[in-house]
């Protein structure tokens, strides 16, 4: 069911972003750095949230798909820009040349940029007008987080702000924009919405166990890259065990979350599962 689901939402999600990118850039660099990063193997989990948050509470998967393609505008720009030297300095994302390394520095600066610009252009296509408060919000909330992060310098009171911000708010504006789209009650929107704060904190553990495993390497990446660097993560700060017990924690409190929102939930129940244990 997962499975079959996030190929659906990827695949809506694909076209509409391709016709967003052709539209928006006459720049022949800007529109191939953008497409580069773009489509290169995103697992597309923002998006998807998005329109299954709409689904789940009445409305179509298509009602939702211009927030859904803005969430993954932004995702994309965030990564672009985390990846430069200045940032994280990863000369690889999801096993090819990160942004930079494939154009300069100067174009994958301009590609971010251009993303975010296309983000907001696919938002004024949305008719239901709280979208844009709900994605301009957690665009912000994740570069707070990302200015947290870079300035944390091990300070561990930071870490569940820095964590929440720079991760939970994409998923945040996902699952409040889809709900928004659908005409949700206010109820089930604070649901969903309670769900993405776990759910954030669990996406970001995992990320930070892959660092540390080395499972990440398989994409090119550094194993412990992170502790190497001085980041504050779950696992920097308490280890790899204790790390994997709050990763159970905030499962746990994502299912009670969507399980309010709506006791029939599939995809979201089989995703917390998939991220608890995700390879990639
Ligand atoms: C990576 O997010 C950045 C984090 C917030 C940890 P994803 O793991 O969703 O990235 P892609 O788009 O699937 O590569
Ligand atoms: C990135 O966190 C979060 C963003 C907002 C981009 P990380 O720096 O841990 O993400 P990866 O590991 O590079 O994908
Ligand atoms: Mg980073
Ligand atoms: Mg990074
Ligand atoms: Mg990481």
């Amino acid at each position: 069911m997962l499975s079959e689901r996030l190929t659906f939402y990827s695949q809506l999600t694909d076209l509409k972003l391709a016709e967003l990118l052709e539209e928006g850039s006459k720049a022949p660099i800007l529109t191939e750095s953008m497409g580069y990063s773009v489509f290169s193997g995103g697992k597309r989990i923002r998006p998807s949230l998005c329109m299954a948050a709409c689904e789940l509470c009445g409305g179509t998967a298509e009602d939702a798909l211009f927030a859904a393609c803005s969430l993954e505008l932004i995702h994309t720009y965030s990564l672009i820009h985390d990846d430069l030297p200045a940032m994280d300095n990863d000369d690889m994302r999801r096993g090819k040349p990160s942004n930079h390394k494939a154009f300069g520095e100067a174009n994958a600066i301009l590609a971010g940029d251009g993303l975010q610009a296309l983000a907001f252009f696919a938002l004024s296509l949305c008719t239901e007008k709280t979208v844009l408060e709900y994605v301009a919000k957690g665009a912000f909330e994740m570069v707070m987080g990302q200015s947290l992060d870079v300035n944390s310098g091990g300070d561990v009171s930071l870490l569940r702000q820095l964590q929440d911000y720079k991760t939970g708010a994409l998923f945040r504006a996902a699952v409040s924009a889809g709900a928004a789209c659908a005409n949700a009650t206010t109820d089930q929107i604070a649901a969903l919405i309670r769900f993405a704060d776990a759910y954030g904190l669990l996406f970001q553990i995992t990320d930070d166990i892959l660092d540390f495993e080395g499972e990440s390497s398989v994409l090119g990446k550094t194993a412990g890259k992170d502790a190497e660097e001085g980041k504050t993560t779950f696992v920097t700060v308490y280890g790899l065990d204790t790390a994997k017990e709050y990763a159970k924690q905030y499962a746990h409190e994502a299912r009670e979350a969507v399980y309010q929102a709506n006791a029939d939930a599939p995809f979201f129940t089989e995703l917390i599962s998939y991220t608890l244990t995700r390879k990639s």
